[in-house]
């Protein structure tokens, strides 16, 4: 049996986060500059959106730049702004054929002009698709985020529209950047680093981690297929024991 029939079988993560790793040693593996790997990532990030809206994954949140990656040199920056203009206006068909809706979190307003001009084009003209929400993470950091809400709720607090006893962690959910996605049941990152790197801190609390050696260029549907497989073989038990579940 073909492994995406396998997966098929079982329940499927609502939510799958990916932490794209890999880019530059890919490419200096292939004695290459950093940009080819970068460029070569892009068609990893078009396996992995067709292979999620086909297997009926309802959201795919992706790493694509960091608050951090800021400080990487200047022609690398604007190597990965200018992937992300053209990934955009070449996609943005598939995105409407396939029914998937585009969105962001990050700090947006921090990015390129013309960067934040194609992402909203292409956010709105596909707001209304159904079958899949693709988010990109754009000079996001998860500190940040948690730091905004807390600054929101606070102001919130002070103008008497929310009361301090109130607030819970739905009223956190619907002040973070992720407000109308699900938990993440999933979170994989590729090219052997084991670490969350200030991505979706809260959001990530009681996801399934896949660690995977593949470098991000050379991620396949076949090994999305092969991380879900092993997220479908964990038993999430929530804080409670094996007994309770059955
Ligand atoms: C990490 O590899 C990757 C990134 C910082 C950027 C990811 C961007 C893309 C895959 C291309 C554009 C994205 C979209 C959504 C169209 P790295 O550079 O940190 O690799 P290294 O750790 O081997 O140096």
């Amino acid at each position: 049996m073909d492994l995406k029939n396998s997966v098929l079988k079982k329940v499927l993560p609502k939510h799958i986060a990916i932490i794209m790793d890999g880019n530059g040693r890919w490419a200096k593996q292939k004695g290459m500059l950093r940009a080819f790997g970068h460029e070569n990532g892009t068609k990893s990030v078009k396996q992995t959106v067709e292979a999620c809206a086909e297997l009926g994954v309802e959201n795919l949140t992706l790493y694509a730049f960091s608050t951090e990656n800021w400080n990487r040199p200047k022609l690398e920056v604007q190597t990965l702004m200018k992937l992300l203009v053209s990934s955009l206006k070449k996609e943005i068909k598939t995105l409407q054929e396939n029914n998937i809706k585009l969105s962001a979190i990050g700090s947006l307003n921090t990015l390129p002009k013309k960067v934040y001009k194609e992402l909203f084009e292409v956010i709105e003209s596909t707001a209304q698709n159904t079958r899949m929400t693709l988010t990109l993470a754009l000079s996001y950091g998860s500190r940040e985020e948690i730091l905004n809400t807390v600054k929101e709720i606070s102001i919130k607090v002070k103008n008497n529209i929310i009361s301090a006893e109130n607030i819970d962690e739905s009223i956190i959910n619907e002040h973070l950047y992720t407000q109308n996605l699900p938990d993440v049941d999933l979170l994989i990152r590729t090219s052997g680093e084991q670490r969350i790197s200030n991505f979706l801190l809260w959001q990530i609390a009681y996801a399934e981690l896949y660690f995977t050696s593949v470098l991000w260029p050379d991620f396949t549907k076949q090994h999305l297929y092969e991380a879900i497989i092993e997220y479908q073989k964990r038993e999430r038990r929530f804080g409670k024991t094996s007994e309770q579940l059955s």
